[in-house]
C-alpha cells in the first residue's frame, strides 16, 4: 500500500495541499492527470480544473491493462470530443508510455511555437503529476525515469524550493518529482464505494463484507458472465440473490468454511475484492461514459 493512501483529507490538508500544487504550477507548462481506467469519474478530483486554472493538461488512464478495453476506448473519445488530450496507459508493464511525450509537445505546440519565435529553441518542457491516492503517480515517476537508464538525472535548480527536484526524462523534458496528491470526491457514496473496490480506500476502514457484497451485485449488472465464470456460478444460484448470499454460496464453492460448517465469509470477501483489484475476473470498467 502506497503512502498516499493513509492520508486523512481534512479542509486543512487539502489547502496545503491545493497551496503547493498552485506553487509548483508555476514551474511547469503541463499538467499531467492520472486517472484509474477502471473508475474514471471517481478517480478525478472535482476541483482540478479550478486548481491548475488554464494550465495545459494531459490526461493518462493508467491501468488500462485492467480495465475494459471497448469502455477504455469510450473515454478517450469522450475526452477527445471534449477537446481534451487522453492516452490510456498501463505503467506496470509501460504500455503507452512512449506516447506520452510526443503528446505533451502536440498540447504544447502553439507554446512550442511561440518559444521558437522568441529564439527559446529547445527549451525544456516541464511537467508534474497529479492524481488522487493509488492512481499510480509513483509508479509513473518511476517508470518514466526507468525508461531512459541512465539518463534520468536529480538536479536541484537554483532559485526552486529545496524539495523540487526535476528529473530529465527526455530530450528537452523535465518532470517534478513530487506528485500532487489530490484528494476525490469523498462526500459522494458511489465515488467512495468505487475507490474501495479498487483498492484505494484501506480496507480496514470499510466493512469488508458489505464492500464485496456490493461488487458482486454491482460486477453481475454489467459482467455476469464473467463473474459466474470466475466462481463457477450457475443462473439458478444466483437469481433473486442479495450480493451477500451470493459471497456465502462462493465460499461455499472455494470449500471456505468454520468451524460447525458454516461459511465463512470474510475471506469469500477478501478474495473476491483480491481477484477484482488484480484484475481475475476480468477487465473491468466500473464507470461509463455518460450518453
Ligand atoms: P500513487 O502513487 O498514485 O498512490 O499510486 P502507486 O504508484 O503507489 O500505485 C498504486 C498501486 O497501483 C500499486 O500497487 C501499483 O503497482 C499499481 N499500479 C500502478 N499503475 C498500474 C498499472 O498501470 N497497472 C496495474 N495493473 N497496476 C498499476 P500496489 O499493490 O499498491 O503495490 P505493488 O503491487 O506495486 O507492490
Amino acid at each position: 500500500m502506497s503512502e498516499a493512501q493513509n492520508i486523512q483529507w481534512f479542509p486543512g490538508h487539502m489547502t496545503r495541499t491545493r497551496r503547493q500544487i498552485e506553487k509548483n504550477l508555476k514551474q511547469i507548462d503541463i499538467v499531467t492527470e492520472l486517472i484509474d481506467a477502471r473508475i474514471p469519474v471517481s478517480s478525478r478530483n472535482p476541483s482540478l480544473r479550478s486548481i491548475i486554472n488554464n494550465k495545459p493538461k494531459i490526461i493518462l488512464l493508467n491501468k488500462c491493462d485492467m480495465a475494459d478495453p471497448a469502455l477504455t476506448k469510450e473515454w478517450l473519445e469522450f475526452f477527445k470530443s471534449r477537446k481534451e488530450k487522453a492516452l490510456a496507459v498501463d505503467c506496470k508493464s509501460g504500455k503507452g508510455i512512449n506516447q506520452f511525450l510526443p503528446a505533451c509537445k502536440e498540447v504544447l505546440s502553439e507554446q512550442i511555437e511561440a518559444w521558437n519565435r522568441k529564439g527559446m529553441v529547445g527549451r525544456s518542457i516541464r511537467t508534474m503529476i497529479v492524481g488522487v491516492p493509488n492512481v499510480g503517480k509513483s509508479s509513473f515517476i518511476n517508470r518514466m525515469c526507468k525508461g531512459l537508464a541512465g539518463k534520468a538525472d536529480v538536479q536541484d535548480r537554483p532559485g526552486v524550493t529545496r524539495e523540487n527536484r526535476w528529473f530529465t526524462i527526455g530530450k528537452g523534458f523535465e518532470l517534478l518529482d513530487t506528485p500532487g496528491i489530490l484528494w476525490p470526491k469523498f462526500d459522494d457514496k458511489l465515488v467512495g464505494e468505487h475507490l474501495a473496490f479498487t483498492g484505494a480506500v484501506r480496507d480496514e476502514v470499510v466493512d469488508i463484507e458489505d464492500l464485496a457484497s456490493r461488487l458482486l451485485e454491482e460486477l453481475l449488472r454489467e459482467y455476469k458472465p464473467e463473474v459466474c465464470e470466475r466462481y463457477k456460478l450457475a443462473d439458478e444460484e444466483i437469481a433473486g440473490k442479495t450480493g451477500y448470499e451470493i459471497l456465502s454460496v462462493i465460499a461455499r464453492k472455494r470449500g471456505m468454511l468454520i468451524s460447525g460448517g458454516e461459511v465463512n465469509t470474510e475471506r469469500a470477501a477478501f478474495t473476491v475484492l483480491d481477484e477484482f483489484r488484480a484484475a481475475k475476473i476480468g477487465k473491468i470498467t466500473l464507470e461509463k461514459v455518460k450518453k
